[in-house]
């Protein structure tokens, strides 16, 4: 015999309780910065991609981390601009990397919930993996309880050029330009501003990372390396972020001037 429930989310609440987390404050959407990847292979006297391979399995543990703690929104920060820089042998395993993994997780993902989408400028990635973005793009077909965001060639200045761009061409004047006019321009229009953004690897830079939408985020630094960083690490920025007080700007100790 089962016990009907009276809540749906009941056991996941008292797990989260368990766990020192409060279901009531959990972050809506939560933004990390995957770093680490080439030191955690070198360390091991091993080629950076190796760091990069072992980095899908923290991937899979974040997103199920989000779904065990009732996160919505998921933006994982996978390849900047900057990041074609990189030497093309790793430029190349990257992308492999991707489409490999997107191919190999879609089914289970959708199973799960999880819609998957990307952030930046999808254009310029290999067809390869454009097409299998494109793929993906359905989504489960029941309920929705996980957006998973890839920001994939995306950097924050280009996304506020193309912007800007896109607001120039659509003849806005500029007393027609508030905030808000900004928000539905850049690539994450139809998302909540992440409430708190994790760096792993223990550096403490932004690296132009989603700058607008990060106004307000509390930020969350761990020295854990991507490919080592689980479920409770994700839980541990969680409680940190539930033990800070969110101001944003306002009062107590706002600055008048
Ligand atoms: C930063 O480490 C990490 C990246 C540039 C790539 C992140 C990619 C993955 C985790 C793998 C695939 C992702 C998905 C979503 C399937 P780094 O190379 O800058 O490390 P370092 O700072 O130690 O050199």
């Amino acid at each position: 015999m089962t016990t009907p429930s009276t809540h749906p989310h009941e056991a996941r609440d008292r797990a989260l309780r368990a766990a020192g987390i409060d279901p009531q404050r959990v972050p809506e959407h939560v933004a990390v910065i995957m770093d680490g990847n080439g030191r955690w292979a070198k360390r091991r006297g091993e080629e950076r991609v190796f760091g990069h391979a072992h980095g899908v399995e923290s991937v899979r543990a974040t997103v199920e981390a989000a779904l065990e703690s009732g996160v919505r929104y998921l933006t994982l920060y996978a390849f900047s601009t900057e990041n074609w820089n990189r030497p093309k042998e790793e430029v190349d395993a990257l992308m492999d990397l991707l489409v490999k993994t997107l191919v190999q997780e879609a089914m289970e993902l959708a199973s799960k919930g999880v819609r998957l989408r990307a952030i930046g400028d999808v254009g310029s990635l290999p067809d390869a993996c454009q097409a299998q973005l494109e793929e993906v793009k359905e989504g489960p077909e029941g309920e929705v309880h996980l957006d998973l965001v890839l920001a994939l060639s995306y950097s924050a200045k280009w996304e506020m050029v193309e912007a800007i761009r896109a607001m120039m061409g659509d003849g806005l004047a500029p007393e027609d330009i508030l905030p808000s006019t900004i928000d539905k321009y850049l690539q994450t229009a139809d998302l909540p501003d992440p409430e708190l953004m994790i760096r792993t690897s223990g550096e403490h830079r932004i690296s132009n990372f989603m700058l607008w939408q990060l106004a307000y985020a509390e930020f969350h630094f761990t020295s854990v390396l991507w490919p080592d960083f689980r479920k409770e690490n994700f839980f541990d920025a969680i409680r940190d972020f539930q033990h800070r007080e969110r101001r944003f700007g306002g009062l107590p100790n706002a600055k008048s001037s």
